[in-house]
Protein backbone atom coordinates (compact mmCIF):
# COMPACT_ATOMS: atom_id res chain seq x y z
CA UNK A 1 0.00 0.00 0.00
CA UNK A 2 1.16 3.34 -0.98
CA UNK A 3 2.01 6.15 1.68
CA UNK A 4 -1.00 8.22 -0.17
CA UNK A 5 -3.63 5.35 -0.25
CA UNK A 6 -2.72 4.86 3.56
CA UNK A 7 -3.20 8.59 4.11
CA UNK A 8 -6.94 8.00 2.51
CA UNK A 9 -7.59 5.39 3.76
CA UNK A 10 -7.03 6.91 7.14
CA UNK A 11 -9.45 9.43 5.79
CA UNK A 12 -12.17 7.47 4.61
CA UNK A 13 -12.25 5.16 8.15
CA UNK A 14 -12.34 8.16 10.20
CA UNK A 15 -15.17 9.83 7.57
CA UNK A 16 -16.92 6.17 8.20
CA UNK A 17 -16.78 7.04 11.93
CA UNK A 18 -18.68 10.34 11.85
CA UNK A 19 -15.95 12.31 11.47
CA UNK A 20 -15.62 15.49 9.31
CA UNK A 21 -12.18 16.00 6.93
CA UNK A 22 -10.57 19.15 7.41
CA UNK A 23 -7.81 20.34 4.99
CA UNK A 24 -3.88 20.45 6.81
CA UNK A 25 -3.30 23.66 7.78
CA UNK A 26 -0.38 25.90 6.47
CA UNK A 27 2.94 25.25 8.10
CA UNK A 28 2.88 29.16 9.69
CA UNK A 29 0.30 28.85 12.49
CA UNK A 30 -2.02 31.00 13.19
CA UNK A 31 -1.31 30.58 16.64
CA UNK A 32 1.48 32.95 17.83
CA UNK A 33 3.07 30.72 20.23
CA UNK A 34 4.84 29.10 17.96
CA UNK A 35 6.76 29.45 15.31
CA UNK A 36 5.92 26.19 12.57
CA UNK A 37 2.82 23.84 12.64
CA UNK A 38 4.21 21.16 14.84
CA UNK A 39 0.85 18.88 15.05
CA UNK A 40 -2.45 18.24 13.60
CA UNK A 41 -4.18 19.96 17.08
CA UNK A 42 -2.69 23.29 16.34
CA UNK A 43 -5.71 24.17 14.57
CA UNK A 44 -8.06 23.28 16.57
CA UNK A 45 -7.00 24.81 19.80
CA UNK A 46 -10.08 27.96 20.25
CA UNK A 47 -12.23 24.58 19.89
CA UNK A 48 -10.32 22.62 22.69
CA UNK A 49 -10.40 25.52 24.87
CA UNK A 50 -14.02 26.15 24.32
CA UNK A 51 -13.36 29.71 22.72
CA UNK A 52 -15.06 28.44 19.66
CA UNK A 53 -17.85 25.81 18.86
CA UNK A 54 -17.19 23.23 16.64
CA UNK A 55 -20.23 22.31 15.78
CA UNK A 56 -21.32 26.33 14.63
CA UNK A 57 -18.17 26.83 13.11
CA UNK A 58 -17.13 23.00 11.54
CA UNK A 59 -20.16 21.66 11.55
CA UNK A 60 -18.72 18.65 13.46
CA UNK A 61 -17.36 17.94 16.93
CA UNK A 62 -14.93 14.96 15.52
CA UNK A 63 -12.51 15.74 12.87
CA UNK A 64 -9.89 14.13 11.18
CA UNK A 65 -7.27 15.59 9.24
CA UNK A 66 -3.31 14.68 7.69
CA UNK A 67 -1.36 17.57 9.14
CA UNK A 68 2.07 18.88 7.40
CA UNK A 69 4.23 19.40 10.06
CA UNK A 70 7.42 20.60 10.60
CA UNK A 71 9.64 20.02 14.15
CA UNK A 72 13.11 21.92 14.42
CA UNK A 73 13.35 19.94 17.69
CA UNK A 74 14.14 16.91 15.72
CA UNK A 75 16.87 18.34 13.11
CA UNK A 76 19.76 16.67 15.01
CA UNK A 77 18.42 13.16 14.47
CA UNK A 78 17.54 13.28 10.93
CA UNK A 79 19.70 10.73 9.31
CA UNK A 80 18.88 7.71 11.79
CA UNK A 81 15.80 4.97 10.75
CA UNK A 82 12.90 7.36 11.53
CA UNK A 83 13.28 10.70 12.14
CA UNK A 84 12.24 13.68 9.91
CA UNK A 85 11.89 17.11 10.17
CA UNK A 86 8.95 17.49 7.92
CA UNK A 87 6.59 14.77 7.68
CA UNK A 88 2.51 14.47 7.80
CA UNK A 89 0.72 13.78 10.92
CA UNK A 90 -2.77 11.70 10.51
CA UNK A 91 -5.23 12.60 13.08
CA UNK A 92 -8.89 11.80 14.77
CA UNK A 93 -10.15 14.50 17.16
CA UNK A 94 -13.20 14.50 19.20
CA UNK A 95 -14.18 17.98 20.94
CA UNK A 96 -16.41 16.65 23.56
CA UNK A 97 -17.74 14.17 21.91
CA UNK A 98 -16.45 10.56 22.34
CA UNK A 99 -12.93 10.01 25.11
CA UNK A 100 -10.79 7.28 25.86
CA UNK A 101 -12.35 4.43 25.52
CA UNK A 102 -13.95 5.10 21.31
CA UNK A 103 -10.37 6.31 20.34
CA UNK A 104 -8.21 3.61 21.94
CA UNK A 105 -11.08 1.44 19.77
CA UNK A 106 -10.55 3.05 16.86
CA UNK A 107 -7.24 3.10 16.91
CA UNK A 108 -6.71 -0.72 17.45
CA UNK A 109 -9.27 -1.40 14.79
CA UNK A 110 -7.71 0.63 12.36
CA UNK A 111 -4.09 -0.82 12.78
CA UNK A 112 -5.43 -4.14 12.66
CA UNK A 113 -8.92 -4.25 10.55
CA UNK A 114 -7.73 -2.03 8.05
CA UNK A 115 -3.99 -1.98 7.44
CA UNK A 116 -3.85 -5.55 8.97
CA UNK A 117 -1.23 -5.21 11.34
CA UNK A 118 -0.69 -7.58 13.51
CA UNK A 119 -2.11 -6.82 17.28
CA UNK A 120 0.58 -8.95 19.01
CA UNK A 121 2.99 -6.56 17.76
CA UNK A 122 1.37 -3.08 19.61
CA UNK A 123 2.31 -2.80 22.52
CA UNK A 124 1.62 0.65 24.48
CA UNK A 125 2.48 3.08 27.21
CA UNK A 126 -0.04 4.98 29.29
CA UNK A 127 0.98 7.85 32.06
CA UNK A 128 1.68 6.96 35.64
CA UNK A 129 0.88 10.03 37.23
CA UNK A 130 2.43 13.34 38.80
CA UNK A 131 1.36 15.65 41.36
CA UNK A 132 -0.87 17.55 38.61
CA UNK A 133 -2.59 14.48 37.36
CA UNK A 134 -3.30 10.72 38.64
CA UNK A 135 -2.34 7.74 37.10
CA UNK A 136 -4.14 7.26 34.07
CA UNK A 137 -6.27 3.94 35.48
CA UNK A 138 -8.95 3.89 32.83
CA UNK A 139 -6.57 3.87 29.94
CA UNK A 140 -4.40 0.37 31.49
CA UNK A 141 -8.19 -1.33 31.65
CA UNK A 142 -9.36 -0.21 28.32
CA UNK A 143 -6.43 -1.47 26.60
CA UNK A 144 -6.50 -4.77 28.50
CA UNK A 145 -10.00 -4.90 27.52
CA UNK A 146 -9.19 -5.27 24.32
CA UNK A 147 -6.61 -7.47 24.42
CA UNK A 148 -3.35 -5.93 24.62
CA UNK A 149 -1.48 -8.28 27.60
CA UNK A 150 -0.57 -6.22 30.99
CA UNK A 151 2.89 -7.06 30.00
CA UNK A 152 3.11 -4.82 26.74
CA UNK A 153 1.50 -1.44 28.95
CA UNK A 154 4.11 -0.08 30.56
CA UNK A 155 4.06 3.15 32.64
CA UNK A 156 6.12 6.10 32.07
CA UNK A 157 6.10 9.93 33.59
CA UNK A 158 5.20 12.92 32.07
CA UNK A 159 8.61 13.64 29.42
CA UNK A 160 6.52 10.40 27.71
CA UNK A 161 3.35 10.37 28.28
CA UNK A 162 1.90 14.09 29.57
CA UNK A 163 1.64 15.60 26.41
CA UNK A 164 1.47 19.55 25.49
CA UNK A 165 1.13 22.21 24.93
CA UNK A 166 2.74 23.02 22.12
CA UNK A 167 3.77 26.75 23.27
CA UNK A 168 3.62 28.64 26.63
CA UNK A 169 0.47 27.70 27.35
CA UNK A 170 -2.37 25.31 26.16
CA UNK A 171 -4.30 21.99 25.97
CA UNK A 172 -2.95 19.36 27.38
CA UNK A 173 -3.25 15.89 29.08
CA UNK A 174 -2.02 12.61 29.43
CA UNK A 175 -1.38 10.28 26.91
CA UNK A 176 -1.30 6.88 25.46
CA UNK A 177 1.32 5.91 22.78
CA UNK A 178 1.12 3.02 20.84
CA UNK A 179 4.48 1.19 19.89
CA UNK A 180 5.23 -1.41 17.12
CA UNK A 181 7.91 -4.18 17.84
CA UNK A 182 9.68 -4.21 15.22
CA UNK A 183 12.11 -7.35 15.63
CA UNK A 184 10.48 -9.57 17.92
CA UNK A 185 13.51 -9.88 19.95
CA UNK A 186 14.09 -8.54 23.28
CA UNK A 187 17.98 -6.65 23.81
CA UNK A 188 19.61 -7.57 26.61
CA UNK A 189 17.05 -5.97 29.30
CA UNK A 190 15.16 -8.99 29.08
CA UNK A 191 11.49 -8.55 29.94
CA UNK A 192 12.38 -4.72 30.54
CA UNK A 193 12.91 -4.39 26.78
CA UNK A 194 9.78 -2.54 26.18
CA UNK A 195 8.66 0.55 24.57
CA UNK A 196 11.31 3.56 24.94
CA UNK A 197 13.71 0.94 25.01
CA UNK A 198 17.00 2.51 23.03
CA UNK A 199 17.88 -0.81 21.34
CA UNK A 200 16.09 -0.41 18.78
CA UNK A 201 13.53 -2.85 18.84
CA UNK A 202 10.23 -0.52 18.83
CA UNK A 203 9.30 1.85 16.76
CA UNK A 204 6.72 4.50 18.11
CA UNK A 205 3.41 4.89 15.66
CA UNK A 206 0.35 6.67 17.42
CA UNK A 207 -0.19 9.17 20.01
CA UNK A 208 -3.23 9.08 21.62
CA UNK A 209 -3.58 12.78 23.98
CA UNK A 210 -6.83 12.59 26.52
CA UNK A 211 -6.97 16.40 26.37
CA UNK A 212 -8.32 17.25 29.80
CA UNK A 213 -6.05 20.56 30.54
CA UNK A 214 -5.36 23.75 29.72
CA UNK A 215 -1.76 25.17 31.31
CA UNK A 216 -2.47 28.54 31.93
CA UNK A 217 -0.49 31.72 32.07
CA UNK A 218 -0.45 31.56 35.84
CA UNK A 219 1.16 28.30 34.83
CA UNK A 220 -1.95 25.76 36.55
CA UNK A 221 -3.13 23.15 34.97
CA UNK A 222 -7.33 24.50 34.76
CA UNK A 223 -9.97 21.59 33.50
CA UNK A 224 -11.14 22.14 29.88
CA UNK A 225 -14.59 22.93 29.45
CA UNK A 226 -14.76 19.25 27.88
CA UNK A 227 -12.59 16.22 27.44
CA UNK A 228 -11.22 16.10 24.05
CA UNK A 229 -8.94 13.43 21.89
CA UNK A 230 -5.85 14.49 19.94
CA UNK A 231 -4.62 11.96 18.02
CA UNK A 232 -1.62 12.02 15.66
CA UNK A 233 0.05 9.14 13.84
CA UNK A 234 3.03 9.96 11.35
CA UNK A 235 2.43 8.93 8.11
CA UNK A 236 6.09 7.82 7.14
CA UNK A 237 6.35 5.65 9.67
CA UNK A 238 3.43 3.93 9.78
CA UNK A 239 4.38 3.30 6.10
CA UNK A 240 7.41 2.31 6.65
CA UNK A 241 5.89 -0.79 8.93
CA UNK A 242 3.05 -1.30 6.37
CA UNK A 243 5.49 -1.37 3.68
CA UNK A 244 7.64 -3.66 5.61
CA UNK A 245 11.05 -1.56 4.92
CA UNK A 246 13.76 -1.00 7.35
CA UNK A 247 13.84 2.35 7.56
CA UNK A 248 11.28 5.36 6.40
CA UNK A 249 13.38 6.45 3.81
CA UNK A 250 13.02 3.12 2.10
CA UNK A 251 9.17 3.73 1.34
CA UNK A 252 8.02 4.91 -1.54
CA UNK A 253 7.18 8.32 -0.38
CA UNK A 254 11.14 8.41 -0.62
CA UNK A 255 12.55 6.23 -2.51
CA UNK A 256 12.25 7.82 -5.79
CA UNK A 257 13.72 11.02 -4.82
CA UNK A 258 16.76 9.00 -2.50
CA UNK A 259 17.22 7.14 -5.92
CA UNK A 260 17.88 10.24 -7.95
CA UNK A 261 20.27 11.65 -5.10
CA UNK A 262 22.36 8.54 -5.83
CA UNK A 263 22.25 9.02 -9.50
CA UNK A 264 25.09 11.55 -8.93
CA UNK A 265 27.19 8.55 -8.55
CA UNK A 266 28.97 8.59 -4.76
CA UNK A 267 30.01 5.57 -2.92
CA UNK A 268 27.97 4.03 -0.84
CA UNK A 269 28.32 3.82 2.80
CA UNK A 270 26.94 4.52 6.11
CA UNK A 271 28.03 8.21 6.10
CA UNK A 272 26.99 9.04 2.44
CA UNK A 273 23.50 6.99 3.44
CA UNK A 274 23.47 9.49 6.28
CA UNK A 275 23.82 12.13 4.53
CA UNK A 276 21.32 11.11 1.34
CA UNK A 277 18.76 10.97 4.00
CA UNK A 278 19.52 14.57 5.58
CA UNK A 279 18.94 15.81 1.63
CA UNK A 280 15.69 14.17 1.12
CA UNK A 281 14.26 15.32 4.34
CA UNK A 282 15.62 18.77 4.39
CA UNK A 283 14.27 19.04 0.81
CA UNK A 284 10.96 18.17 1.25
CA UNK A 285 10.94 20.53 4.10
CA UNK A 286 12.14 23.09 1.73
CA UNK A 287 9.76 22.74 -0.03
CA UNK A 288 6.89 22.96 1.59
CA UNK A 289 8.06 25.84 3.64
CA UNK A 290 8.33 28.01 0.70
CA UNK A 291 4.67 26.59 -0.53
CA UNK A 292 3.55 27.87 2.61
CA UNK A 293 5.16 31.77 2.06
CA UNK A 294 8.12 31.17 3.91
CA UNK A 295 11.22 32.77 2.38
CA UNK A 296 14.94 32.79 2.93
CA UNK A 297 16.10 35.08 5.83
CA UNK A 298 18.26 35.56 8.85
CA UNK A 299 15.57 34.97 11.48
CA UNK A 300 12.65 33.38 12.97
CA UNK A 301 11.00 30.82 9.95
CA UNK A 302 13.08 31.95 7.29
CA UNK A 303 16.25 31.15 8.71
CA UNK A 304 15.17 27.61 9.89
CA UNK A 305 14.41 27.63 5.73
CA UNK A 306 17.72 29.08 5.02
CA UNK A 307 19.49 26.53 7.58
CA UNK A 308 17.71 23.10 6.07
CA UNK A 309 17.91 24.40 2.58
CA UNK A 310 21.77 25.64 2.44
CA UNK A 311 22.67 22.50 5.03
CA UNK A 312 21.47 19.96 2.08
CA UNK A 313 23.05 22.20 -1.05
CA UNK A 314 26.05 21.91 1.29
CA UNK A 315 25.70 17.88 1.30
CA UNK A 316 25.18 17.90 -2.30
CA UNK A 317 28.21 19.25 -2.96
CA UNK A 318 29.88 17.17 -0.39
CA UNK A 319 28.16 13.81 -2.35
CA UNK A 320 29.71 15.61 -6.12
CA UNK A 321 26.88 16.85 -7.16
CA UNK A 322 27.37 19.62 -10.17
CA UNK A 323 25.04 21.85 -10.97
CA UNK A 324 21.34 21.67 -10.82
CA UNK A 325 20.75 18.80 -9.65
CA UNK A 326 18.75 20.30 -6.57
CA UNK A 327 15.96 21.53 -8.68
CA UNK A 328 15.97 17.89 -10.04
CA UNK A 329 15.37 16.52 -6.82
CA UNK A 330 12.97 19.52 -5.66
CA UNK A 331 11.17 19.12 -8.88
CA UNK A 332 10.68 15.36 -8.08
CA UNK A 333 9.19 16.50 -4.93
CA UNK A 334 6.45 18.83 -6.19
CA UNK A 335 5.84 16.77 -8.43
CA UNK A 336 4.86 14.05 -5.78
CA UNK A 337 2.31 16.54 -4.06
CA UNK A 338 0.29 18.30 -7.36
CA UNK A 339 -1.22 21.13 -5.86
CA UNK A 340 2.23 22.76 -5.20
CA UNK A 341 3.24 26.15 -7.00
CA UNK A 342 5.98 25.17 -8.96
CA UNK A 343 7.29 27.80 -11.00
CA UNK A 344 7.62 29.45 -7.72
CA UNK A 345 8.86 27.70 -5.60
CA UNK A 346 12.15 26.38 -7.70
CA UNK A 347 12.58 29.78 -8.29
CA UNK A 348 12.80 30.50 -5.06
CA UNK A 349 15.00 27.41 -4.58
CA UNK A 350 17.40 28.76 -7.02
CA UNK A 351 17.69 31.99 -6.46
CA UNK A 352 18.43 31.05 -2.87
CA UNK A 353 21.32 28.32 -3.97
CA UNK A 354 22.65 31.01 -6.55
CA UNK A 355 23.37 33.20 -3.84
CA UNK A 356 25.30 30.60 -1.39
CA UNK A 357 26.81 28.30 -3.69
CA UNK A 358 30.31 30.62 -4.68
CA UNK A 359 30.86 31.05 -1.05
CA UNK A 360 30.29 27.45 -0.38
CA UNK A 361 32.46 26.49 -3.02
CA UNK A 362 35.26 29.00 -1.36
CA UNK A 363 34.56 27.58 1.73
CA UNK A 364 35.25 23.75 0.44
CA UNK A 365 38.65 25.43 -0.34
CA UNK A 366 39.57 26.85 2.77
CA UNK A 367 38.48 23.81 4.90
CA UNK A 368 40.99 21.72 2.64
CA UNK A 369 43.71 24.15 3.47
CA UNK A 370 42.80 24.33 7.59
CA UNK A 371 42.42 20.45 7.58
CA UNK A 372 45.84 20.40 5.88
CA UNK A 373 47.11 22.39 8.03
CA UNK A 374 46.00 20.92 11.35
CA UNK A 375 47.34 17.35 10.07
CA UNK A 376 51.22 18.85 9.72
CA UNK A 377 50.95 20.81 13.20
CA UNK A 378 49.99 17.20 13.89
CA UNK A 379 46.96 18.55 16.06
CA UNK A 380 43.83 16.02 16.60
CA UNK A 381 41.34 19.68 16.97
CA UNK A 382 40.77 21.97 14.01
CA UNK A 383 41.18 25.60 15.55
CA UNK A 384 38.07 27.01 16.56
CA UNK A 385 39.09 30.33 15.57
CA UNK A 386 39.70 29.42 11.91
CA UNK A 387 36.46 27.37 11.02
CA UNK A 388 34.41 30.12 12.80
CA UNK A 389 35.79 32.62 10.35
CA UNK A 390 34.80 30.20 7.97
CA UNK A 391 31.11 29.81 8.79
CA UNK A 392 31.08 33.71 9.46
CA UNK A 393 32.63 34.54 6.00
CA UNK A 394 31.11 32.16 4.06
CA UNK A 395 27.99 30.82 5.95
CA UNK A 396 29.76 27.73 5.53
CA UNK A 397 27.45 24.94 7.67
CA UNK A 398 29.41 24.02 11.20
CA UNK A 399 27.70 20.07 10.27
CA UNK A 400 29.63 20.27 6.87
CA UNK A 401 33.04 21.16 9.01
CA UNK A 402 32.21 18.19 11.25
CA UNK A 403 31.35 15.99 8.55
CA UNK A 404 35.27 16.71 6.77
CA UNK A 405 37.20 16.40 10.06
CA UNK A 406 35.71 13.24 10.90
CA UNK A 407 36.55 11.80 7.65
CA UNK A 408 40.35 12.63 8.87
CA UNK A 409 39.87 11.61 12.45
CA UNK A 410 39.96 15.30 13.64
CA UNK A 411 37.77 16.96 16.02
CA UNK A 412 35.53 19.84 16.18
CA UNK A 413 35.34 22.20 19.78
CA UNK A 414 31.61 23.00 19.41
CA UNK A 415 31.62 24.34 22.78
CA UNK A 416 34.22 26.88 22.11
CA UNK A 417 32.95 27.60 18.40
CA UNK A 418 29.27 28.28 20.05
CA UNK A 419 30.77 30.68 22.56
CA UNK A 420 32.80 32.60 19.54
CA UNK A 421 29.14 32.51 17.76
CA UNK A 422 27.48 34.31 21.00
CA UNK A 423 30.67 36.83 21.48
CA UNK A 424 30.19 37.76 17.76
CA UNK A 425 26.78 38.56 18.00
CA UNK A 426 28.17 41.20 21.19
CA UNK A 427 30.13 42.88 18.58
CA UNK A 428 27.93 43.08 15.53
CA UNK A 429 25.92 45.13 18.18
CA UNK A 430 28.86 46.82 19.27
CA UNK A 431 29.42 47.30 15.14
CA UNK A 432 26.06 49.11 14.98
CA UNK A 433 27.09 51.60 18.12
CA UNK A 434 29.89 52.58 16.16
CA UNK A 435 27.99 53.24 12.86
CA UNK A 436 26.09 55.74 14.80
CA UNK A 437 29.15 57.79 15.50
CA UNK A 438 29.62 56.89 19.36
CA UNK A 439 27.79 55.80 22.04
CA UNK A 440 26.37 59.37 23.01
CA UNK A 441 24.75 60.33 19.60
CA UNK A 442 23.96 56.78 18.90
CA UNK A 443 21.84 55.91 21.77
CA UNK A 444 18.87 58.17 21.43
CA UNK A 445 18.78 58.12 17.41
CA UNK A 446 19.29 54.09 17.80
CA UNK A 447 16.66 53.85 20.71
CA UNK A 448 13.96 55.78 18.58
CA UNK A 449 14.25 53.63 15.62
CA UNK A 450 14.21 50.05 16.95
CA UNK A 451 11.18 50.71 18.91
CA UNK A 452 9.80 52.35 15.52
CA UNK A 453 10.77 49.35 13.44
CA UNK A 454 8.69 47.17 16.21
CA UNK A 455 5.63 49.32 15.72
CA UNK A 456 6.42 48.95 12.23
CA UNK A 457 6.80 45.38 11.77
CA UNK A 458 3.48 44.94 13.61
CA UNK A 459 1.25 47.52 11.48
CA UNK A 460 2.60 45.43 9.17
CA UNK A 461 1.43 42.16 10.28
CA UNK A 462 -1.95 44.33 10.91
CA UNK A 463 -2.67 45.27 7.25
CA UNK A 464 -1.17 42.74 4.81
CA UNK A 465 -1.39 39.55 7.37
CA UNK A 466 0.29 37.27 9.67
CA UNK A 467 2.64 35.84 7.06
CA UNK A 468 4.79 39.03 7.27
CA UNK A 469 7.94 38.28 8.62
CA UNK A 470 10.65 40.45 9.32
CA UNK A 471 13.56 39.45 7.22
CA UNK A 472 15.82 41.99 7.64
CA UNK A 473 16.91 45.64 8.65
CA UNK A 474 19.35 48.19 8.77
CA UNK A 475 19.37 51.23 10.22
CA UNK A 476 22.00 54.52 9.73
CA UNK A 477 21.25 57.75 11.59
CA UNK A 478 19.03 59.01 8.62
CA UNK A 479 17.26 56.44 7.87
CA UNK A 480 15.68 53.18 9.00
CA UNK A 481 15.46 50.09 6.14
CA UNK A 482 13.08 47.22 6.95
CA UNK A 483 12.66 43.72 4.70
CA UNK A 484 10.09 42.01 5.04
CA UNK A 485 8.47 38.59 3.66
CA UNK A 486 5.35 39.85 0.65
CA UNK A 487 5.13 38.84 -2.86
CA UNK A 488 3.57 42.11 -4.01
CA UNK A 489 4.15 45.67 -3.70
CA UNK A 490 1.63 47.69 -0.84
CA UNK A 491 -1.17 49.12 -2.66
CA UNK A 492 -1.09 53.39 -1.91
CA UNK A 493 -4.10 52.74 0.29
CA UNK A 494 -1.98 49.79 2.21
CA UNK A 495 0.88 52.16 2.78
CA UNK A 496 -1.39 54.84 3.99
CA UNK A 497 -2.55 52.63 7.06
CA UNK A 498 0.52 51.26 7.67
CA UNK A 499 1.85 54.47 8.15
CA UNK A 500 -1.44 55.65 10.25
CA UNK A 501 -1.07 52.72 12.91
CA UNK A 502 2.52 53.53 13.56
CA UNK A 503 2.00 56.96 14.07
CA UNK A 504 -1.27 56.60 16.22
CA UNK A 505 1.24 53.89 18.59
CA UNK A 506 3.37 56.60 18.69
CA UNK A 507 0.53 59.49 19.86
CA UNK A 508 -0.41 56.87 22.11
CA UNK A 509 1.73 57.36 24.46
CA UNK A 510 2.37 53.59 25.07
CA UNK A 511 5.06 52.33 27.56
CA UNK A 512 7.81 50.32 26.40
CA UNK A 513 8.48 47.23 28.97
CA UNK A 514 11.77 45.21 28.70
CA UNK A 515 12.08 41.87 30.28
CA UNK A 516 14.51 39.16 30.21
CA UNK A 517 13.53 35.94 29.95
CA UNK A 518 15.17 32.53 28.41
CA UNK A 519 15.13 32.69 24.57
CA UNK A 520 12.37 29.70 24.48
CA UNK A 521 9.94 31.02 26.96
CA UNK A 522 9.97 34.55 25.28
CA UNK A 523 9.37 32.39 21.91
CA UNK A 524 6.51 30.47 23.23
CA UNK A 525 5.01 33.87 24.70
CA UNK A 526 4.84 35.05 21.46
CA UNK A 527 7.35 37.15 21.30
CA UNK A 528 8.76 37.59 17.55
CA UNK A 529 12.55 36.00 18.11
CA UNK A 530 14.75 35.65 15.43
CA UNK A 531 15.25 31.98 15.53
CA UNK A 532 18.47 30.11 17.74
CA UNK A 533 19.68 26.71 18.16
CA UNK A 534 21.00 26.95 21.61
CA UNK A 535 18.25 27.77 23.61
CA UNK A 536 18.55 28.63 27.24
CA UNK A 537 20.23 31.75 26.73
CA UNK A 538 18.74 34.90 27.56
CA UNK A 539 17.65 37.28 25.95
CA UNK A 540 15.37 40.73 26.19
CA UNK A 541 11.78 40.88 25.10
CA UNK A 542 10.52 43.90 24.19
CA UNK A 543 6.64 44.78 25.01
CA UNK A 544 4.98 47.85 23.69
CA UNK A 545 2.01 48.36 25.19
CA UNK A 546 -0.60 45.98 24.12
CA UNK A 547 0.82 46.26 20.44
CA UNK A 548 4.07 44.43 19.72
CA UNK A 549 6.12 41.75 21.27
CA UNK A 550 9.38 41.28 19.91
CA UNK A 551 12.69 39.76 21.32
CA UNK A 552 15.67 42.49 20.39
CA UNK A 553 19.00 42.97 21.74
CA UNK A 554 17.67 46.69 22.18
CA UNK A 555 18.26 49.77 22.98
CA UNK A 556 14.71 51.24 22.70
CA UNK A 557 12.81 54.46 23.98
CA UNK A 558 11.04 54.25 27.78
CA UNK A 559 7.72 55.73 25.91
CA UNK A 560 6.42 55.38 22.36
CA UNK A 561 6.24 59.60 22.36
CA UNK A 562 9.53 59.85 22.25
CA UNK A 563 9.85 58.78 18.87
CA UNK A 564 8.82 61.80 17.20
CA UNK A 565 6.78 61.18 13.72
CA UNK A 566 7.16 58.33 11.42
CA UNK A 567 7.26 58.51 7.34
CA UNK A 568 7.37 56.19 4.68
CA UNK A 569 9.35 57.22 1.87
CA UNK A 570 9.62 54.25 -0.21
CA UNK A 571 8.34 50.42 -1.07
CA UNK A 572 10.11 48.04 -3.04
CA UNK A 573 11.22 44.80 -4.26
CA UNK A 574 14.32 43.54 -2.18
CA UNK A 575 14.74 39.74 -3.58
CA UNK A 576 11.98 37.22 -4.85
CA UNK A 577 9.02 37.38 -2.15
CA UNK A 578 10.53 40.01 -0.30
CA UNK A 579 9.89 43.70 0.07
CA UNK A 580 11.95 46.91 1.24
CA UNK A 581 10.60 49.72 3.10
CA UNK A 582 13.05 52.91 3.69
CA UNK A 583 11.55 55.18 6.60
CA UNK A 584 12.73 58.19 8.05
CA UNK A 585 11.38 59.70 11.62
CA UNK A 586 11.06 63.50 11.33
N1 LIG B 1 -0.58 16.26 19.58
C1 LIG B 1 -0.04 14.94 19.68
C2 LIG B 1 1.32 14.82 19.05
O1 LIG B 1 1.76 15.71 18.38
C3 LIG B 1 -0.98 13.96 19.03
O2 LIG B 1 -1.48 14.47 17.84
O3 LIG B 1 1.97 13.83 19.24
Amino acid sequence: MKSREIANKFLEFFKKNNHKIIESSSLLPSDKTVLLTTAGMQQFVPYFKGEKNPEKELKSRRLTSVQKCFRTSDLGSVGDESHLTFFEMLGNFSIGDYFKKDAINYALKFLTDELKLDKKRIWVTVFKGNNDAPKDMDAIELWKKQGIAEEKIFEFGEKENFWGPPGATGPCGPCSEMHYDLTQKPCNKGKKCGPNCDCGRFLEIWNLVFMEYNFNEKKQYEVLPSKNIDTGMGLERISMIVQKKNNIFETDAFQEIINKIREIGYKKDKDTERMERIIADHLRGTVFLVSDGVRPSNIEQGYILRRVLRKAISYLSLLGAKEDEIIDLCNLIINQYKELNKKEILKIIKEEKDKFQKSLDKGFVEIKIIIDETKKLKKKELPTEDIFKLYDTYGFPIEITKELASKEKLSVNENEFDEMFRKHQEISRAGVEKKFGGVGDFGEQVARQHTATHLLHQALREVLGKEVRQAGSDLTPERIRFDFTFNRALTEEERKKVEDIVNKKIRECLPVKKETKKFKDAQKEGFLAFFRDKYGEEVSAYSIGDFSKEVCAGPHVKNTKEIGKFKIIKEKSSASGIRRIKAVLE
